[in-house]
Order: C-alpha cells, then sequence, then structure tokens
C-alpha cells in the first residue's frame, strides 16, 4: 500500500492500493466505529460500488444511509446540496456521524462542501473513482457547488479525514473521463515533475498506482504549504485559466480534462513561439496529450477566448495570475495585465 500524508489545517491519509474497496472496513474502523454513515454518490458509481461499501460499513456496526443523485456536472447544484442537507437531517446525522464520499469529484465536492456546512462541520472521508478525483479533487480540501453564474462560485476549504483510493475502480471508467484525469496527471508533470513525463512517456500499464501516488504526493507537498492558494497552490491551475475559457466557450460541450489539456498547449505553444520557453516543452506536451487521446488546440479564436476569461472568477483586479512555462517539469506565477492576454492566447492558437 502506498500512503501520503498531508499535513494542513487538519492531518489525514491517503492511501493507494489495488483492491482496497474490499477490505477498506479495517481502515475506515477508526473514523467510523458506531456512527451513523451516510454515502454520498451518483446513480453510475452506486450500482458498482456502493453495495460494497456499505457493507463493509456494515460490519464494523454502523448504521448506514446513502444518499444517490444524477450523475454529472448539471447535479452539482445548490438544489442538490439543499437535497443532500436535508437527507442529512432526515436521517438524524449528528456531528459525531461521518459522511463518504463515493465517487468523482462532483460527489466529492458536493458532500464535501455539505459535511464542511451541515451542522457546521461533520467529518468525511473521500472515496474518489474517477482517476480526476484521485489525483486532484479528493485531495487538498477544496470543496463546491456550482451556480447558474459561473463553476464552484460556492465552497469551503474543508479537510476530509481519510482518502481511499483504489485505482482497480478505474477499469469501469469510460475512455474519455480516464482521459480527463489524465490531463490533470500530465499537468502535474508539467508544473514540477519533469520524472513523471519520462513515465508518462513509457504508458501508465501496470503504474497507474505508482502515478497516482506521485500525482498526490506533489499536491500533498503544494497544499501543505499553501492550503488556501495564496501563493504556490496556483501552480495546481496551469491550463485552466484558458481551459476554463474554451469550457464556457464549448458550453460545457467539451469536458474539462480536455479543456486543461488544450489550455496547456495553447499557452506553451505562445511561450514557445514567443522565445519564452524551450521547444523541448511545447513537443513533449503535445505528444503526451495526443498520446493520452487528448486535444492540443480548439477552433475558437483569440477574441472568443479572452472574453470568456474575463469572466474568470480567478480574476483579480485588471490583471490575471497566469501560470506560465519556464521549461520541461518547471511553471511560474506571472501577474498578467488582462490586456496583455490577447497577445498571449493569439500566439498560442
Ligand atoms: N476540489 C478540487 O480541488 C477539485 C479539483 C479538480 C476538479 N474538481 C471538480 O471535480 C469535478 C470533475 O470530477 P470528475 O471528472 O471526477 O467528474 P464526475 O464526478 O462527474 O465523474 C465523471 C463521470 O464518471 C462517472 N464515474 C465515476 N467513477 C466511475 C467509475 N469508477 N466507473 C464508471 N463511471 C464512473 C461518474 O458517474 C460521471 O458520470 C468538477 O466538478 C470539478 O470542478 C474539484
Ligand atoms: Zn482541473
Amino acid at each position: 500500500m502506498k500512503i501520503v500524508t498531508v499535513n494542513a489545517s487538519a492531518s489525514y491519509d491517503v492511501l493507494i492500493e489495488n483492491g482496497l474497496l474490499q477490505n477498506c472496513k479495517d481502515y475506515l474502523a477508526p473514523f467510523v466505529s458506531g456512527k451513523t454513515a451516510a454515502i454520498v454518490s451518483d446513480d453510475r458509481v452506486a450500482p458498482l460500488y456502493l453495495k460494497g461499501v456499505k457493507e463493509q460499513l456494515e460490519d464494523l456496526g454502523c448504521k448506514v444511509v446513502s444518499f444517490v443523485f444524477p450523475n454529472g456536472e448539471k447535479s452539482k447544484t445548490i438544489e442538490t446540496y439543499g437535497e443532500i442537507l436535508g437527507f442529512l437531517a432526515q436521517n438524524g446525522l449528528t456531528r459525531r456521524d461521518v459522511i463518504i464520499a463515493l465517487g468523482g469529484g462532483v460527489v466529492g465536492d458536493m458532500a464535501g462542501f455539505a459535511a464542511a456546512t451541515y451542522l457546521r462541520g461533520v467529518d468525511y472521508i473521500q472515496i474518489p473513482t474517477t482517476l480526476l478525483s484521485m489525483v486532484d479533487s479528493s485531495v487538498g480540501g477544496k470543496t463546491a457547488i456550482d451556480l447558474p453564474a459561473g463553476k464552484n462560485l460556492v465552497g469551503a476549504f474543508y479537510q476530509p479525514k481519510l482518502v481511499l483510493c483504489d485505482p482497480q475502480t478505474l477499469s469501469t471508467l469510460p475512455q474519455e473521463i480516464f482521459a480527463d484525469g489524465m490531463a490533470e496527471v500530465i499537468k502535474y508533470g508539467m508544473i514540477c515533475d519533469e520524472g513523471l513525463l519520462s513515465i508518462l512517456k513509457e504508458g501508465v500499464s501496470g503504474r497507474i498506482d505508482e502515478i497516482i501516488f506521485r500525482c498526490v504526493a506533489i499536491k500533498r507537498d503544494i497544499v501543505s504549504r499553501d492550503e488556501r492558494e495564496t501563493g504556490e497552490r496556483k501552480l495546481l491551475n496551469f491550463g485552466h485559466s484558458i481551459g476554463h475559457a474554451v469550457e464556457k466557450c464549448s458550453n460545457f460541450e467539451i469536458s474539462h480534462g480536455r479543456c486543461v489539456g488544450i489550455g496547456m498547449a495553447i499557452l506553451t505553444r505562445s511561450f514557445v513561439n514567443r522565445g519564452l520557453c524551450e521547444k523541448a516543452c511545447e513537443t513533449a506536451l503535445e505528444e503526451l496529450l495526443k498520446q493520452y487521446h487528448l486535444d492540443d488546440s480548439c477552433d475558437f479564436s483569440a477574441d472568443q477566448l479572452v472574453s470568456a476569461m474575463g469572466a474568470d472568477k480567478k480574476r483579480m483586479g485588471k490583471a490575471i495570475d497566469l501560470i506560465i512555462p519556464t521549461g520541461l517539469g518547471k511553471t511560474a506565477i506571472e501577474k498578467t495585465p488582462m490586456d496583455a492576454l490577447y497577445a498571449i492566447v493569439f500566439a498560442g492558437l
């Protein structure tokens, strides 16, 4: 088993092991024994994994209740959040009970936000079942729901008590959703881990647990130094400013990870084309995106993308914190005036 201990405002372990869900009760026991456990999941994940987790919890003497909502980002709303809170109250969850998020990033973000706010905070455990949620959203304590005005506009920093990653659950993931997670994996390599880029070039077969471990360890290091994203944590947004713009321009038809891949590629090409970053960086990124069935370009114009970026919530006044590639496996945070963005995006299309 691989273990990453996160030391943020709270300290917790991320356990990574193939087949972990089949014997997770030993690891869950210290956090759930004798309590009510409310499992939150979605209607794709629940038929696959809910019964197994429920049985393990019942073996520990827990009362288990479960709330299952329709899968997908369209459910990450204030309405579903309200339904989860209502469900917790109806089932009499108290502050000493526990919420378990079983699913991808949508489940984790919503169950986490419900845990942060129900009774001013109850414990929660993340059991991520997508690659993206294993390497990114289940670690670091960001929880959120969307508003009609934009994604993740309401949320809290609230750390889980435990994260259980079973890479075997990835075997049921559709290929495009696995690819989405790969975009975030490639992102970790690009921001600070050239060695990870080399591993990815060789292929993930038989090494996915090692890759998840490496990504989680990077996130652990960054989050432990900057939990609330006042500085270094912004590096994790590499490719995201332009990526979010691509998502918006496509009316959310193109998935998040794919858009992050496109965002990283546009930005990297721009810095290479303007002589500010070595060509090897662009070549390595484009090859990896292709290898993992992701795109490196889109059909939107610089005008369309920059106006979509103007509405990005990460915009701060007249400038934006752009994460820029400075070399292979190296990035920096650069405060960039909004009026410089057009030239940057145009140079990378
Ligand atoms: N909190 C953070 O730090 C953070 C970081 C990155 C992304 N996010 C959020 O994460 C969300 C995206 O996460 P996601 O890509 O996991 O999306 P998701 O939760 O919607 O999962 C994608 C799809 O895969 C299905 N699925 C999940 N696990 C499966 C499995 N093992 N087998 C078969 N199908 C499975 C789901 O039902 C869903 O249809 C976004 O809402 C994003 O804002 C949060
Ligand atoms: Zn992302």
